[in-house]
């Protein structure tokens, strides 16, 4: 315990300014918020009218699996295999081993893990359904890849823990092995918990504060940007990042390509983190501070309740023969709805963003999240039933 809370007191140092490392050969380190070690036990509700996974505070890591259901896997076969997963997700998420769990100790650290099912087109065409979600069109900047878009079945699975994010996941592909292939898996992370202050605005690998502008759970904008009655909806995109350009640039001419400085995450015309951009201020020169085309002036929405909620998760695969990074964004968007909310911003992104340079999306999924259940039901009943 003494050596975790050292260890967490050390990063926290590592952290803070040159300054504060330079003062701390004498001052105390600060004192961790929360001890590490209940972390571990902490559990998030799995029954409920909405699922998990969404209003969750993002957890640490997550694996994102995608299905492809098997001929055959008709609308009473769908209704087994989702009672199963539901069955094992109710069980996992409370630090409960899942029926006939092959490795029962991996499952008693549950670490917030959520377990979130989205239903793609073809779980709709498979159930003999109308489907609810709308198709994004091709837009000019993708290089999408089959091997990461599409998919029948979504599983987010996330937790503070990658060991339990790995045994959820085994659990859950052997027991959707009889209806459905695996079709993707994309893995993500965001910072350990314990390093930083929880809530903190996720940091990406293109070193940018990303989450800032966000739909805040509890204001009044929330439920009607995120929820639709129970629903929502999830846009998921494999964002590549141009690593090696991206290095070559300035870090003056990296804050103008999204309008915001690297180190406090503050507007180009603000000193905080959460100080709203003036889009109409000018420099000497008579020049906008914030660039017309810089990523946040496209993609900024005034209208609270029009705004998408960012989930997203870093990825940082091997790097090839030569050094070069195979890093991005596993950029995961809900909203009420997809029409109204994504694709606007993402048309307008399309058509000018200085970001579009250093950024290649390659994958690109779309899934309706159903409500949640009670206790004894799964997910996915009012729609198949
Ligand atoms: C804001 C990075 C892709 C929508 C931001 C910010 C950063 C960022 C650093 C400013 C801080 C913040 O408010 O979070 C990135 C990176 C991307 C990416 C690195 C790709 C690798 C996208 C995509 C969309 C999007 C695909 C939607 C189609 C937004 C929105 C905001 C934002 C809505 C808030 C704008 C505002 O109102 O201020 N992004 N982004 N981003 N981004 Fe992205």
């Amino acid at each position: 315990l003494t050596g975790g809370a050292a260890a967490v007191g050390g990063a926290l140092v590592g952290a803070a300014s040159a300054t504060a490392v330079a003062a701390s050969t004498t001052d105390p380190a600060p004192a961790p918020r929360t001890e590490p070690a209940d972390y571990g036990q902490q559990r998030e509700p799995f029954h409920g009218r909405r699922q998990a996974g969404v209003d969750t505070r993002p957890q640490a890591f997550a694996s994102f699996l995608a299905f492809a259901l098997k001929p055959g896997t008709d609308r009473a076969a769908l209704r087994r295999m989702l009672r199963l997963l539901s069955d094992d997700a109710a069980r996992l998420t409370q630090g409960r081993p899942a029926l006939g769990d092959t490795e029962a100790d991996l499952a008693t650290t549950p670490a917030r893990l959520t377990v979130t099912f989205g239903f793609g087109p073809g779980l709709y065409r498979a159930a003999g359904l109308a489907s609810p979600l709308a198709d994004l069109p091709r837009f000019p900047i993708d290089r999408l890849q089959a091997r990461w878009s599409g998919g029948d079945l979504l599983l987010q699975v996330c937790a503070d823990d990658p060991t339990t994010v790995a045994h959820a996941q085994r659990m859950l592909i052997k027991d959707a092995r009889p209806f459905a292939s695996v079709r993707w898996v994309q893995r993500g992370f965001r910072r350990g918990r314990g390093v930083e202050a929880d809530g903190a605005t996720h940091r990406n690998l293109m070193g940018q504060l990303d989450g800032t502008v966000n739909p805040k759970p509890g204001t009044p904008s929330y439920d009607p940007a995120v929820w639709s009655g129970d629903s929502t909806t999830l846009v998921l995109r494999r964002i590549r990042m141009e690593i090696e350009t991206w290095d070559k640039l300035s870090r003056t001419d990296k804050e103008l390509v999204t309008g915001r400085r690297l180190d406090t995450g503050a507007p180009l015309t603000g000193t905080a983190e959460h100080d709203e951009p003036d889009f109409t201020a000018v420099d000497a020169s008579g020049l906008p501070v914030m660039p017309d085309f810089a990523h946040v002036t496209r993609a900024h929405v005034s209208d609270e309740r029009l705004r998408i909620l960012r989930r997203p998760y870093s990825y940082d695969g091997e790097p090839d023969a030569a050094g070069v990074p195979d890093s991005g964004l596993i950029f995961a968007a809900f909203q009420a709805d997809i029409t109204e909310q994504f694709i606007p911003i993402q048309q307008r992104l399309a058509e000018q963003d200085l970001m579009n340079e250093w950024t290649t999306p390659i994958g690109s999924a779309v899934f309706a999240i159903p409500p949640g259940c009670a206790e004894g039901g799964w997910v996915g009943e009012q729609v198949l039933s």
